[in-house]
């Protein structure tokens, strides 16, 4: 039986783990920048978030379930997978609501960027982001390399690659195509350079074609966007 290759869920874990430390560092920048900056923000966190919950969405539906039954004396580890996916979730949609504060606070005051009583305000409300992106942060890091070390490792031999194909698959369902091409960039961001082309040449030909024609490019402004700005 031809094994699954599992190193695609490594490459995707690599793109969640760099830009939500990315998000991280800078909120505050962006939180204090002109609109145009923090809308730039907002859309990208919406877009990891989105990201994230699809990941995790994917494995629930279509992994847990089929482990479940193919190996039965590791219940304890697919429950703890569960449980790991219910701690990040929970710590996610606290960031979410922390961020939408953020930005009612932002538009109640009109330029974050003027007067004291904004300035402790925004001071306030990125301390508790931060607090909540330090353990959002801890909570799927841990829960990612818990996966890669302890699930990982069973899944050739319990998953077909058609099974394991399906997950990609549903990726691009649930996220649509111009999430999904920037979630491709960011894949492509993070993992090693030296697994780009086997990475690539799993995708379909019409998605390498316009990756190549304009989709790169277009990535390259949308994450230059993102790099940290002066305060
Ligand atoms: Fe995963
Ligand atoms: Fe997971």
């Amino acid at each position: 039986m031809e094994l699954v290759d599992t190193r695609d869920m490594v490459w995707v874990h690599g793109a969640i783990r760099g830009e939500f430390e990315r998000l991280r560092a800078n909120l505050p920048a962006f939180a204090r920048g002109n609109d145009p900056a923090w809308e730039r923000y907002r859309g990208h966190w919406e877009l990891m978030h989105g990201f994230l919950l699809e990941h995790h969405t994917g494995e629930d539906a279509l992994l847990w379930p089929l482990l479940r039954e193919r190996l039965p004396d590791r219940i304890d580890l697919i429950d703890h997978m569960e449980e790991e996916h219910q701690v990040v979730h929970q710590l996610l949609e606290d960031l979410n609501e922390q961020i939408h504060a953020l930005d009612e606070l932002r538009h109640g005051n009109g330029d974050a960027s003027n007067g004291d009583a904004s300035n402790a305000d925004l001071h306030n409300a990125l301390a508790a982001c931060d607090a909540t992106f330090a353990d959002f942060n801890a909570a799927t890091i841990r829960h990612l390399e818990d996966e890669e070390q302890q699930l990982l490792p069973a899944i050739p031999g319990a998953l077909t690659p058609q099974e394991w194909a399906r997950l990609p698959q549903q990726a691009t369902e649930i996220l649509g195509e111009e999430a999904s091409v920037k979630v491709l960039g960011y894949v492509l961001k993070w993992m090693p350079e030296a697994d780009r082309p086997s990475m690539l040449a799993t995708l379909p030909p019409e998605v390498i074609a316009n990756w190549e024609a304009t989709a790169a490019d277009e990535f390259a402004s949308y994450d230059a966007s993102l790099e940290a700005i002066a305060p």
